[in-house]
């Protein structure tokens, strides 16, 4: 298991449409997605993220916290089935945008339809700071990432101030 480096936007990588994941053994890349993950502080780790174009992402909503206890799960192929129509804004950070935080709005609840690593299908709802997470992490599966929520020149601020700390 290792700690493999996280891609920054604008990365092109990061704006790139994730491949289904079929049969491929994902145990070794699964790892040293938490791994990495757990190191950066982060909640939420797409596997673009890293480089691999493929649909999983990993989260742990509470281990920060520690209460309730941690909780690490994997979203193989994962694709909502329902949204909440009503819509909650909340601030998002982002591993391949450290140090920024984007307001995007989003359903409030969703029903999600993924594969374990162990390879069952679930499906189950999520709401709080879970379902937002989930959708933070499909929408790098998607190449999107939080900036793709801003427009005009609130997005291109923000774009312009993120690109003047990474110079
Ligand atoms: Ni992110």
């Amino acid at each position: 298991m290792s700690v493999r480096p996280i891609l920054v936007w604008p990365d092109v990588r990061l704006t790139q449409r994730c491949e289904p994941v079929h049969s491929e053994l994902l145990d070794d890349l699964i790892a040293d997605m938490f791994d990495t993950m757990y190191a950066a502080q982060g909640r939420g780790l797409a596997a673009p993220q890293i480089g691999v174009m493929k649909r999983l992402f990993v989260m742990d909503c509470s281990w920060k916290e520690g209460t309730p206890a941690p909780a690490p799960m994997v979203m193989i192929n994962p694709t909502i089935m329902a949204a909440e129509r009503i819509l909650v804004a909340g601030d998002e950070g982002c591993l391949s945008i450290p140090g920024v935080l984007v307001p995007v709005e989003r359903p409030k609840a969703v029903t999600v339809q993924w594969t374990a690593a162990e390879g069952d299908i679930h499906m189950a709802d999520f709401d709080g700071f879970e379902a937002r997470c989930i959708q933070h992490e499909l929408d790098h599966l998607n190449g999107r990432v939080t900036f793709d929520h801003l427009s005009g020149e609130t997005r291109d601020k923000a774009e312009a101030e993120f690109l003047e700390t990474v110079k």
